[in-house]
């Protein structure tokens, strides 16, 4: 492992996803990109670009059919033990039958962790998120908003050092996406995780990140990195009027327009 390499948490090297074999349909062209500790990176392009298909890959569950990724300097053939994932259809990911409290302890059973260390790490989620109250109730009891804040509890909750997020925001209604982008922040601040979060939301995107990575073409590839220089201290409205953020908005939506795939290359 070279220098270079010690220095990302999470790397990706010239990763390319093919569907169907070599006569397939080609997603992912030659995706590098190294993601640094304690970092925020979001991942936006247009729907169908490939977005899950990359966030898959980084998190083990499929295999790039080029390339390589690497999880805290190894080459990933698994989901990497240091990762947790909050996919897009967060809702079947949550037990129906298990209650709030046993769906985010889930991850920690298989883990040999003393009972009370379990229950601590249970309970210091659900506060995190917001949950009290709803400890004894099952998923489908929840509003949209409250399961998804049970999936993002349950990766809490096992302290990964690298968090995946798949369109994690995308089916809440915009009060509580607006406190769930916050509690992200706060968390990613206090707990100094690496987050990787898919988004098609620019707003968003640029709101929460340290970079934005614009997906682009057919096959995708990245066509830009914008670093977002708003420091650490962000609000949604303050942030959100600063000059610089609006800056960096143009900049990712007119490279968004810009890689816009043919509309003959989607038929
Ligand atoms: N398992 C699969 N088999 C074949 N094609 C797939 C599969 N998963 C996704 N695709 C195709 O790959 C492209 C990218 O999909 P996806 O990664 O879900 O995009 P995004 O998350 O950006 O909307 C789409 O055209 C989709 O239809
Ligand atoms: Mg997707």
């Amino acid at each position: 492992m070279d220098d270079a390499t010690k220095s990302y948490t999470a790397e990706l090297r010239n990763v390319g996803v093919t569907y169907g074999g070599q006569t397939g349909r080609e997603v992912l062209r030659s995706v590098s990109l190294g993601i640094k500790a304690k970092e925020i990176v979001c991942i936006v392009g247009h729907s169908g670009i490939g977005k899950s298909t990359l966030i898959r890959c980084m998190a083990g569950l499929q295999s790039p059919t080029t390339g390589e990724i690497l999880v805290s300097g190894d080459v990933i053939t698994e989901p990497p033990a240091a990762l947790a994932l909050v996919s897009q259809d967060y809702g079947r990911t949550l037990m129906p039958w298990l209650r709030i409290t046993e769906n985010i302890r889930l991850p920690l059973r298989g883990q040999r962790m003393p009972r009370a260390e379990q229950d601590a790490r249970v309970a210091e989620a659900l506060i995190a998120v917001g949950l009290v109250g709803v400890e004894r109730s099952y998923p489908w009891q929840l509003s949209g908003g409250m399961q998804q804040r049970v999936a993002i509890a349950r990766a809490l909750a096992y302290r990964p050092q690298v968090l995946l997020m798949d369109e994690p925001f995308a089916s809440v209604d915009a009060q509580t996406r607006a406190e769930l982008e916050d509690l992200l922040l706060s968390l990613q601040r206090e707990l100094g995780i690496t987050v990787i979060l898919v988004t098609h939301d620019v707003d968003e995107a640029v709101y929460l990140s340290d970079r934005v990575v614009v997906l682009g073409g057919w096959p995708a590839e990245v066509r830009d990195i914008i670093s977002v220089q708003l420091g650490g201290n962000r609000d949604q409205i303050g942030t959100k009027s600063d000059p610089l953020f609006l800056e960096s908005r143009a900049r990712v939506i007119s490279e968004i327009q810009m890689s816009k795939p043919a509309a003959s290359a989607l038929t």
